[in-house]
């Protein structure tokens, strides 16, 4: 989703810019646009890549020690070099990027309408700089002042750069529900909606309360105003750019560098568990007898893997919601519940908000996620970090199988903490789960070849279906989601028992099938599911454990992966069945990396 860079500093402020602009692209976006300062401000935007912006501006005027710069996804007004950032205020004085969205845009607007403001663009965000500009015209306000004020009338979400050309060197940061942080280098700013932008120029970082605007001008101290224009402090911590710096390395991209590494990622994930506020968590489970897991996307399929292992196995009763569904949901939360949210980035907007529902119900709240000091991981009570590392492709890959291995991991805790299973049998799952990183490689240098040439078979498809039963049904429904969303092929992942009740009315000669295959009570029952589709001359792929015999001929074409127990299957499942997305999207030559219109990190609701 859309994406901030501003500059203050000695230095020049375009390929700066453009550098930061260039890492916010995995986020998604559909335009992107700079404001260099130089005395005037150079403003240059660009529907399309921020490579077309860079063509763009090759022979335009770029200078300027001082600048700001934004990636768009399209939510009020189309994708148009207008409607891209910045935006500025009528009289051109206020040049302004914002992320989020201004939800009273429309009662604002006619507001200014009224007085005479004119609009250029489609967007809620020119609202809110001409509504500053407003302010400081109809009360002879500072800027600082005006942008108070007018955040004060403002309902929704943003975070927000703004430059006044008569105040030179200055630049005024602000955010509410959505991320901004400040890089501070010697003597020169860096302000962003992601840190990995940084780079080893910047010294500290602030990570800005809500609602506090920080005043950052070349060769001075920070000060930060609350919106009433009281001076607040905030911290400035260490950074460290080991931990946000991330390369392909040799990898044609970073999905397959991060399908490969999962080995590493699972490994960080089960050793950093320990390192969470397990205590604290356990004191948590030993008053709840409801889980209920709140997440969005892939981070929702987690949520489903979750509740087949904590019901099977540490017995207690777990319910799984859409978090964008939650706040339509009368649920009746009290002090024996505990909210789970799950989300790699921990900056999706409706989890967010689900989580603040339950908070705000006094119900107990955990946050398993992988953005270290995202907004989800400062809500709630306590926090499971993956450490992943950081995740570059928009489809999420490691970042799942690590969601997997905390559940896991926290399955166990839950099963020792209400003794649902034995010492010795929590000793013998853990000591599986050691194993799991080297069962991962062993997966992803059995599987690569497979999936390669299965890929030739499904790229030409129009659609596929994905099927799998009891805890392999997460893992379908994730294949399927892989698959449409790096691929663009319709993909639909089913329980496999319900295939009989709708979608076997679709199934066709040569319609890729793929049914995943769990080593344990209901291998039996998916394979006459299976049996059902060969009848109907459909493709069928298998993702099986080795172990698992099929009938002859079931299959056209299958995939083994080692004979793990039943428990660490959707881990070792998703592998295959990711490989399998990644290469037939690569036959059909999309931009795996970044797929048309879907973000990273979705801070809308
Ligand atoms: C976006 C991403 C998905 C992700 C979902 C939830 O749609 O493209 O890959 O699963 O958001 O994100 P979260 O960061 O909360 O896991």
């Amino acid at each position: 989703m859309c994406g901030i860079i501003a500059y203050a500093g000695a230095n020049e402020a375009y390929p700066i810019l453009i550098d930061g602009l260039r890492k916010l692209e995995y986020r998604g976006y559909d335009s992107a646009g700079i404001g260099t300062v130089n005395g005037a401000v150079h403003l240059h935007k660009r529907t399309g890549k921020v490579n077309d912006l860079v063509s763009y501006c090759e022979d335009k005027n770029t200078s300027g020690n001082m600048g700001l710069g934004h990636t768009r996804w399209a939510t009020h007004g189309s994708a148009t070099n207008l409607n891209a950032h910045p935006h500025q205020s009528q009289s051109k004085r206020l040049t302004m990027v914002h992320n989020g969205i201004i939800e009273n845009h429309q009662s604002l607007k006619e507001m200014l309408e009224f007085h005479g403001f004119e609009f250029e663009t489609e967007t809620d965000s020119e609202v809110l700089v001409q509504l500053v500009e407003w302010y400081q015209i109809r009360y002879k306000l500072s800027t600082r002042e005006a942008l108070g004020r007018a955040l004060q009338d403002v309902q929704g979400s943003f975070a927000v750069v703004l430059h006044d050309t008569t105040a030179k060197h200055q630049l005024l940061a602000v955010r509410r529900q959505s991320p901004l942080v400040v890089g501070v280098g010697d003597a020169e700013y860096f302000i962003s909606s992601d840190s990995m932008t940084f780079d080893r120029s910047s010294e500290s970082i602030i990570y800005l309360e809500e609602d506090v605007i920080a005043q950052l001008c070349y060769n001075e101290a920070p000060v930060f105003y609350s919106l009433e224009d009281q001076v607040v402090d905030q911290d400035l911590l260490p950074f460290d750019y080991k931990k946000v710096a991330v390369s392909k390395g040799d990898f044609e991209s970073f999905t397959l560098k991060e399908i490969f590494e999962q080995n590493l990622s699972i490994s960080r994930t089960l050793d950093g568990f320990e390192n969470s506020d397990v205590d604290e968590i356990t004191k948590m489970l030993q008053s709840t007898d409801r889980i209920i897991i709140t997440a969005c996307g892939t981070s929702w399929h987690s949520g489903i893997v979750a509740e087949y292992l904590i019901e099977k196995y540490a017995h207690l009763n777990v319910e799984v919601e859409y978090a964008s569904e939650m706040r339509y949901k009368s649920h009746t939360l009290g002090d024996r519940d505990l909210v789970i949210g799950i989300s790699q980035s921990g900056e999706t907007a409706d989890t967010k908000m689900a989580l603040e529902i339950a908070k705000s119900k006094g119900v107990k709240t955990i946050a398993i996620v992988n953005g270290v000091d995202s907004s989800i991981a400062r809500i709630a009570d306590r926090v499971i970090y993956l450490k992943a590392g950081i995740e570059i492709g928009v489809a999420s890959t490691k970042a799942f199988t690590s969601q997997l291995s905390a559940i896991l991991m926290l399955t166990l805790l839950i099963a020792r903490t209400k003794k649902s299973l034995t010492i010795a049998q929590v000793d013998e799952m853990m000591a599986e789960l050691n194993k799991l990183p080297g069962y991962v490689s062993e997966t992803l240098s059995s599987s690569k070849q497979m999936a390669r040439r299965i890929a030739y078979h499904i790229s030409d498809a129009r659609s596929a279906l994905y099927l799998g039963r009891g805890i392999s049904f997460p893992i379908a429904i994730e294949g399927a989601l892989k698959l449409k969303e790096i691929s663009y092929i319709h993909a639909e992942g089913y329980p496999s028992g319900e295939m009989k009740h709708g979608p076997i009315a679709l199934i066709e000669e040569d319609l890729p099938v793929v049914a995943v295959v769990n080593n344990d009570d209901s291998a039996a029952k998916i394979i006459s599911n299976i049996q059902e589709v060969k009848a109907r001359k459909a493709m069928v792929v298998v993702i099986k454990n080795k172990n698992v015999e099929l009938p002859k001929g079931l299959a056209d074409h299958v995939i083994n992966v080692p004979d793990v127990p039943s428990y660490l299957n959707p881990i070792i499942q998703s592998i295959p069945l990711q490989l399998l997305a990644y290469y037939t999207a690569k036959l059909k030559g999309c931009n795996i990396d970044q797929p048309r219109n879907l973000a990273k990190s979705v801070t809308v609701e």
